[in-house]
């Protein structure tokens, strides 16, 4: 009966759009790039891919299965399949680890609404280079503007979160997609004409197999990860969203091919950009708010008009892939409280918000007035970034093929992958997926846990 009141994706598309909208986002553009420069370059990316086809496609595969199966919430999908079990208890857990994760998160979202404010002023042309670095330092350690931007982009995820999962995600994931696609693959064609640009291609694909150990693999899979969005949910409750006839093996591969795709084209926009100006390449913020603008300066000196459209364009196209990485996560908590606690939508959301709202404002008061208080030695935005994602994605990542390897019974596993057997292919290959889940998964995720944790 409730299965009745719930929306479904439009289609195949709309699901893939959804899903790579959550997976493309920052991790994209200020993390894999650099990681792939640092690990390797090719071959970095030769170890991402097997990573991503091993474990993440596994991993992620489970969750949708769990989300298909029970047509529910993180909370909900568990009492559904394992009635009167502790694991409903234990999905808490992934349902508090995207809440933490978006209060963050929305903190950079809202770094780069004001960086968008300041293209569109064309700041970057006026501001002497030397001061673009403590231009950022300075306007993070506010108290008032981050907390206003960070406002705004929260906002806005909960706006789209309102309109509901047809009229509110898949109409803005179905758009803002495809634009990112378009946005990125402008930046990238203009980039790779930049003076230099080849040394920045060099950087990120010169295949150095060499450097590949431990701690390459360990990045790979980490950022695999990371980039799928596996482990807090936010596939499972999409894949809630889907219906029975659609083929959970498709939506997976095409959202990672998505995914790596726009992780390439940004890479490669980044890098070109920011070695033609002769700049380090970092990770983190740092890439984007302060290296990015330096770039943005030096172009200016030779062509200011275009310098500035392409710091707009580049801002857009972070704040957009941002938001929709946002909505996502919110929507486990969403999804949370409209099945369980009977909410209206509205007010669900309106109740995420204000926790992540909450935590968010501590985290931006962290690079400021707050900045004393210390948890383990860091600060609550660096803590939040660090137990979610070296510890409860993990763990959440850990629970969800722990439970459709052993705890979910193996035909229900069976029906759900291969649509009742039904799909030829997936027929094929279900052992080999379901060993992966069982197995692999569980103790590859047991080792990347315990390496964040001792490194
Ligand atoms: N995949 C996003 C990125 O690469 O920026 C981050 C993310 C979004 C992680 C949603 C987890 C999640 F549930």
């Amino acid at each position: 009966m409730a299965e009745a009141r719930r929306e479904h994706f439009g289609g195949r598309l709309a699901i893939i759009m959804a899903m790579a909208g959550s997976a493309i986002g920052l991790g994209n553009i200020w993390r894999f790039p650099y990681l792939a420069g640092e690990h390797g370059g090719a071959a970095f990316i030769f170890v991402y891919i097997i990573a991503s086809i091993f474990l993440s496609m596994p991993i992620f595969l489970a969750e949708a299965i769990i989300g298909r199966r029970s047509h529910a919430n993180t909370y909900g999908a568990m009492e559904k399949l394992a009635p009167g079990t502790k694991w409903k208890w234990l999905s808490i857990l992934t349902i508090l680890a995207p809440l933490i994760i978006v209060s963050y998160y929305s903190v950079v979202g809202g770094w780069s609404i004001e960086y968008l404010v300041k293209s569109l002023a064309f700041s970057f042309n006026s501001t002497p280079k030397e001061e673009i670095t403590s231009m950022f330092a300075g306007f993070i350690s506010q108290p008032w503007m981050p907390i206003v931007c960070h406002t705004a982009f929260l906002g806005t995820c909960a706006v789209i979160l309102t309109a509901g999962v047809k009229s509110g995600i898949e109409k803005f994931s179905n758009w803002s997609v495809p634009i990112l696609f378009v946005l990125i693959l402008i930046i990238l064609v203009y980039s790779l004409t930049l003076p230099g640009a080849m040394e920045g291609v060099e950087y990120m694909i010169k295949p150095d197999f060499s450097k590949i150990d431990s701690e390459v693999i360990l990045a790979a899979m980490g950022q695999s990860f990371y980039s799928l969005s596996l482990g807090v949910g936010t596939i499972l409750v999409y894949s809630s969203y889907v219906s029975k006839n659609e083929n959970l093996l498709v939506s997976g591969f095409g959202t990672a091919i998505f995914d790596l795709m726009f992780a390439l084209m940004a890479g490669f926009a980044v890098m070109t950009a920011v070695f033609s100006a002769g700049v380090k390449p970092g990770a983190g913020p740092g890439l984007i708010f302060e290296s990015l603008p330096f770039v943005f300066a030096t172009m200016a000196e030779s062509a200011p008009v275009v310098s500035g459209v392409i710091s707009i364009l580049f801002f857009v196209t972070i704040l957009v892939s941002a938001l929709t990485s946002g909505v996502s996560l919110m929507e486990v908590g969403v999804a949370y409280l409209v099945e369980e606690k009977k909410m209206r939508r509205g007010v669900a959301t309106f109740t995420v918000f204000a926790g992540t709202w909450t935590l968010g404002c501590l985290c931006s008061l962290s690079f400021g007035p707050m900045n004393g208080f210390r948890i383990f030695g860091n600060s609550l935005f660096e803590f939040c970034d660090w137990i979610s994602s070296n510890f409860l994605m993990a763990i959440g990542a850990m629970l969800f093929s722990l439970f459709v390897g052993w705890k979910m019974k193996k035909s229900d596993v069976y029906d759900e992958f291969t649509n009742g057997g039904t799909l030829r292919f997936n027929v094929r290959c279900f052992k080999a997926v379901y060993f992966l889940v069982r197995y692999i998964a569980p103790l590859v995720i047991g080792i990347i846990f315990l390496s964040g944790l001792l490194l």
